[in-house]
């Protein structure tokens, strides 16, 4: 029986070299398939005398069930083996810290602009808005500014192309916010126009502008918050007691000087700007103009149905970013909108 044991070693041997689950069961056929080792000796009984059957049927057996033990043995240790790989790969390191949730966080100049709304609704004011892609009439000419105006020029102001590509006349990105004003102003009217009086317009409005602008207090995106004040008796005086109460909620500070520098505005009459320095910090002694301001012009009253000899008003126009800068003290403006995570962290 010596050439059963050699084909139970060959079949040993022949397994463990195999890795592969569907190769190992090609090779199972060379044994006990159809004309495989172990079965032609099986069918090879037949032809033995009947004493020999016995024992050599016995023996085969015992060869066979080898053969399947071998078999058997080999197919698990190669799902063993999958298994494991598959473990390995995908191993999880439960000891690992945590990534933890990523804390998102309000931009400054967000922060900003929430605070001017909570103070100024806390003196009365409401909150308006008004479309940033905006018409020539509502940004200048609604605002008595003349057809020859520098600001209207191509360097300072962008236009928008129409469906031909040509540069639109009419339509631009609003330099300021200050279009909010005629629009607003010409709805109040129009919504009041049964009534003997006007009801008061007491508003800000904050919004994004844009010019053809940029350096380190110059960005060609900036934002804006408008504000309008019209009724009787408006005066300078109340806007000066205005500006100045807001400035001491907004920066907290006694640490401010406060400037109004007279000049020009087409749409207000006086003008001034309002220039502000803190007195000790990074910023210190550097004057920042922060608004322009002034007593709406009479041609505006009158061009959004307003009298001029019955009622008055101020309105400012408030760069927040730069608000921003003095409030947290940067000194670059462009910090705020190039996104770099590393500067935005610190305000969380
Ligand atoms: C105006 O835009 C006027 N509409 C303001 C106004 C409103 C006057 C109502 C009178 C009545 P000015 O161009 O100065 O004015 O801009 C107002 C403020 O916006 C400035 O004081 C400054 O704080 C800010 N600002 C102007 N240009 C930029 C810019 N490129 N980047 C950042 N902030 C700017
Ligand atoms: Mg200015």
């Amino acid at each position: 029986m010596h050439n059963l044991d050699a084909i139970v070693a060959e079949a040993k041997a022949l397994f463990a070299s195999i890795a592969d689950p569907d190769a190992l069961e090609q090779a199972k056929a060379r044994f006990l398939g159809k004309s495989g080792q172990i079965t032609e000796r099986l069918k090879g009984l037949a032809k033995l005398a009947q004493e020999e059957k016995k024992s050599a049927g016995a023996a085969i057996n015992r060869a066979k069930a080898l053969v399947e033990a071998a078999l058997t043995e080999r197919r698990e240790a190669i799902r063993e083996a999958e298994l494991a790989a598959r473990l390995a790969e995908e191993a999880l390191d439960v000891t690992l810290p945590g990534r933890g949730e990523a804390q998102g966080g309000l931009h400054p100049v967000t922060r900003t602009l929430e605070r001017i709304e909570s103070l100024f609704r806390s003196i009365g004011f409401t909150v308006a808005d008004g479309p940033e892609i905006e018409t020539d009439f509502y940004n200048f000419t609604a605002l008595n500014t003349p057809e020859d105006h520098p600001a209207r020029s191509m360097h300072d102001t962008f236009y928008l192309l129409d469906e031909q590509g040509q540069v639109a006349e009419n339509v631009l990105l609003r330099t300021h916010t200050s279009p909010i004003q005629a629009r607003f102003m010409k709805a109040h009217v129009e919504r009041y126009r049964h009534l003997d009086v006007l009801p008061e317009i007491r508003i800000i409005a904050p919004g994004r502008v844009y010019r053809v602008d940029s350096d380190a207090t110059h960005s060609p995106m900036f934002h804006q918050v408008e504000g309008l004040w019209v009724g009787e008796d408006v005066s300078f005086a109340d806007l000066k007691g205005v500006i100045a109460d807001f400035l001491k909620c907004f920066f907290e500070s006694d640490d401010l000087e406060v400037r109004f520098r007279p000049s020009f505005f087409p749409f207000t009459e006086p003008s001034a700007e309002i220039d502000v320095a803190f007195m000790s910090g990074t910023l210190k002694g550097r004057w920042l103009e922060i608004a322009g301001c002034g007593m709406v012009h009479p041609n505006v009253l009158t061009h959004a149905g307003i009298d001029p000899e019955r009622y008055t008003g101020f309105a400012f126009g408030f760069g927040p970013d730069r608000l921003t800068m003095l409030r947290y003290g940067v000194n670059d403006l462009r910090l705020f909108f190039e996104g770099d995570l590393r500067f935005l962290r610190q305000f969380v």
